[in-house]
C-alpha cells in the first residue's frame, strides 16, 4: 500500500496485491476505485469529481451515515456526515499475496457531536481481493439507543445504461422516491428513465447484468437496496456530473434505509456488509 497526496492536500491510500488494485481517500474512508488486475474497472467514477475537502467525491463508494438522504432538518448535509468527515486510517494487513483488509475508523468529535448527540464508533473494513467487500460497523458509545439510516452508495460502471439489467428483485416491493409511493418490481429492472427506488425485504444476491460481464452483490446486515439512476434531467442540476454521465453509471445501494433503519442499544453494534464480484 502507498500513501498519497494530491497537490491541493487531499490524501489518499493506494492498494495493490497479486489479484486486484484500489484507492481511498482518507476523508470519508471513501474507495473510489476498485479493479482486478487486467480488468476493467467496478466502480464508477465522475471525470470532473472534486477531490476536496469537504465535499463528496462523485463515485466510488460514498458511506451514508448516520442518516440516508436529506435530514428534515434541511441545514444538515444529504447523506449525513460520514462521507465528508476525515476518517483515522486504522491498519492494513496482508492476508496473504491475494488478500489486503485496510480498517479506517471515525468517532464522535465535538463538530459530531453538535449535528448528531450521539457518541459512537465507527469501523469500515474494505478487503481487496479478486472480490470487494465493505463492512461497516457501527458501535453506540451513547448511554442512550440511537436509530440509523445508511448506505453503501456503490457506483457501479456500466457499458452503457440501456444495455443493463438489474436481476434479483423480482416481487419486491420498494418505494418509488420520485412519486413517494409503494410498488411492487415486476421482473428484471432495466432503465429508459430517472429511476430512484428503495426495495424492501431483500435478502437474495442482486446481479448487474451488463454486455460483457455479471457484477453480483451479496449484503448481509441489510434488508433495503437503493437503485438509482438520475437520467438526463436530474443529472444536469446535479453536482460533479458531466452531462452524460448517467449512461454509463449506475448506483445499487446496500442499504439500511426507511422501513430498514436500524436501533442500536448502547454499547451494542450493528454491521453492514456488502460483498461484490
Ligand atoms: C441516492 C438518492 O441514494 O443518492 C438520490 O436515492 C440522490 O435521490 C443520490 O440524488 C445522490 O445524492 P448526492 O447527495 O450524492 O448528490
Amino acid at each position: 500500500i502507498t500513501h498519497k497526496k494530491l497537490p491541493n492536500g487531499f490524501e489518499y491510500i493506494e492498494v495493490k496485491n497479486g489479484v486486484a488494485e484500489a484507492k481511498i481517500a482518507l476523508q470519508g474512508a471513501h474507495l473510489f476505485h476498485y479493479a482486478r488486475v487486467g480488468k476493467e474497472p467496478i466502480l464508477w467514477l465522475s471525470e470532473v469529481s472534486d477531490f476536496e475537502k469537504g465535499k463528496a467525491i462523485r463515485g466510488g463508494v460514498p458511506i451514508c451515515w448516520p442518516w440516508f438522504g436529506f435530514n428534515k432538518d434541511k441545514a444538515l448535509p444529504q447523506h449525513g456526515f460520514a462521507r465528508i468527515s476525515m476518517w483515522e486510517f486504522v491498519c492494513s494487513n496482508e492476508l496473504d499475496e491475494k488478500t489486503t483488509v485496510l480498517t479506517f475508523k471515525l468517532t464522535n468529535s465535538e463538530k459530531t457531536l453538535q449535528i448528531w448527540h450521539y457518541k459512537f464508533e465507527l469501523e469500515l473494513r474494505i478487503t481487496i481481493s479478486d472480490k470487494l467487500t465493505m463492512e461497516l460497523k457501527t458501535t453506540n458509545r451513547d448511554e442512550k439507543e440511537f436509530k440509523i439510516t445508511q448506505a453503501l452508495h456503490t457506483y457501479f460502471a456500466v457499458s452503457h445504461i440501456s444495455d443493463v439489467a438489474i436481476l434479483g428483485l423480482d416481487k419486491k416491493p420498494y418505494l418509488n422516491a420520485l412519486t413517494y409511493k409503494n410498488e411492487e418490481q415486476e421482473g428484471d429492472i432495466t432503465f429508459n428513465e430517472e429511476v430512484d427506488r428503495v426495495y424492501q425485504d431483500v435478502d437474495d444476491e442482486i446481479v448487474l447484468r451488463d454486455k460483457n460481464r455479471e457484477i453480483h452483490i451479496k449484503n448481509q446486515g441489510s434488508s433495503s437496496v437503493v437503485v438509482w439512476n438520475p437520467w438526463i434531467e436530474k443529472t444536469k442540476r446535479m453536482s460533479a456530473m458531466q452531462e452524460n454521465a448517467y449512461e454509463y453509471m449506475l448506483c445499487i445501494e446496500s442499504a439500511n434505509a426507511f422501513d430498514d433503519a436500524r436501533a442500536i442499544k448502547s454499547q451494542e453494534s450493528h454491521s453492514l456488509k456488502a460483498v461484490i464480484c
